[in-house]
C-alpha cells in the first residue's frame, strides 16, 4: 500500500516536471502548444471566393470564380442625389423624343434661385448659339455660320420641358448632346431658365396692346 502511494507520488511529480519543462520555450513570441488553433487565428476567408460546400477542404479550382451574386437587373445604386443618379431610361429615338414630351417632368421646382442658376449655365453653355435672349442669334450663328436654332419665344414657344431635357441629353439635329458637360440636375436648371425665355417679350407685347 505504502509502495503504491509512493509510486503514485513519484509518477505525479514526474508528470508535473515534464509539464513544467515542456512549457519552457526559447522563442518568446511562440504561443506554445495550441490546443485549438482556430481560436487563436481565425481562418482568412476571402469574401468573394467560393470555397465550395465542404467546409474543411478548399476547392482550389473554385478560388478564381466570383461567388457573390450580381445585382438583379434594373438595380439602382443607393444615392443621396436622386436627380443626378436616377437613370434616364427613355431611348434616343423619335418615339423616345415624343414620349419624353408627354411623360418627363422636371424634378425641380422653378424657384427664382433655380432659374438664376439656370441662367448662369445658359450664359456659359448656350448663349453662343441661342443668343442672349434666346432668339437663335448668338455669335456662333451670326459670325460663324452655324445653323440657327429657332427663337425660344416663337418656333419653340410650346416645346415641353421633357423634350428640352431629352434634346440636352442626346442632342438633336445641329445641336450636340450636353450630357457630358452638364449633370442631370444642371440640365433641369437650364431648362427652368429656357422656359422663362419661351415667354420672353410677352410683358412688353401686353404693354403695347394696352397702349393701342
Ligand atoms: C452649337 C450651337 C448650340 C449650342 C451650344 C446649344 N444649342 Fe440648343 N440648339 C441648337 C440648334 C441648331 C438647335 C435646333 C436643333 C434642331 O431642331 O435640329 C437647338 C435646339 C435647342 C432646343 C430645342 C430642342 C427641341 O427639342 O426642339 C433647346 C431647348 C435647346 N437647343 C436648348 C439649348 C440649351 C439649354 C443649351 C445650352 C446648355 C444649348 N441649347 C446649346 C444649337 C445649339
Amino acid at each position: 500500500m505504502k509502495n503504491t502511494k509512493q509510486y503514485l507520488r513519484a509518477a505525479f511529480a514526474a508528470l508535473l516536471f515534464a509539464a513544467v519543462l515542456s512549457s519552457c520555450i526559447r522563442d518568446e513570441q511562440s504561443p506554445g502548444y495550441e490546443y485549438m488553433p482556430d481560436m487563436y487565428r481565425s481562418p482568412a476567408i476571402e469574401a468573394y471566393v467560393d470555397y465550395g460546400e465542404i467546409r474543411d477542404t478548399i476547392r482550389y479550382e473554385k478560388m478564381h470564380q466570383i461567388s457573390a451574386r450580381k445585382p438583379v437587373e434594373g438595380t439602382i445604386a443607393y444615392s443621396d442625389n436622386a436627380v443626378n443618379d436616377m437613370p434616364y431610361l427613355i431611348p434616343n429615338t423619335f418615339e423616345g423624343y415624343e414620349e419624353a414630351g408627354q411623360k418627363v417632368r422636371s424634378p425641380l421646382e422653378s424657384t427664382e434661385e433655380i432659374v438664376n442658376q439656370g441662367k448662369k449655365i445658359y450664359t456659359d453653355f448656350c448663349i453662343q448659339c441661342h443668343g442672349k435672349e434666346g432668339q437663335g442669334n448668338g455669335p456662333v450663328v451670326e459670325k460663324g455660320g452655324h445653323p440657327a436654332p429657332q427663337p425660344f419665344n416663337k418656333g419653340l414657344k410650346d416645346l415641353p420641358e421633357g423634350k428640352m431635357f431629352h434634346t440636352l441629353t442626346y442632342g438633336k439635329g445641329a445641336m450636340g448632346s450636353h450630357a457630358s458637360q452638364l449633370t442631370k440636375e444642371e440640365r433641369w436648371k437650364v431648362v427652368a431658365y429656357v422656359k422663362t425665355l419661351q415667354h420672353h417679350g410677352e410683358e412688353e407685347e401686353q404693354e403695347e396692346n394696352k397702349q393701342d
